[in-house]
């Protein structure tokens, strides 16, 4: 059964950046894509980059380590459409954004 976890303000990650948290022991890489937030698995697949402090371009988020890049709003990997990365569905309840856990 999924729960909803707030895990964090909504000021804490400004247009256009990511952000690290930790939420259900999990490590979380949230985006503010154009005041839209988007959450996935922090833990890059291909070597455990932190995915969170990536440069994130429009939806695309590059790894900080060896360049690979997603597209945060489906966790897609650009070049390897049928690998995914696990997101998570995100809401903003007044100022706090909250994340659905399975
Ligand atoms: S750890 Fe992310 S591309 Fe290598």
């Amino acid at each position: 059964m999924s729960e909803w976890l707030r895990i964090a303000a909504v000021d804490e990650i400004p247009v256009g950046t990511g952000k690290e948290f930790v939420a259900g022991g999990q490590i979380i890489a949230l985006y503010n894509v154009a005041g839209e937030f988007r959450a996935l698995d922090g833990i890059c697949p291909h070597a455990g980059g932190p995915l969170a402090e990536g440069k994130l371009s429009g939806t695309t988020v590059t790894c900080p380590w060896h360049g690979r890049q997603f597209d945060v709003t489906n966790g897609r990997d650009c070049l390897i459409p049928n690998q995914t990365q696990t997101c998570f569905a995100v809401k903003v309840d007044g100022k706090d954004v909250w994340i659905e856990m399975p």
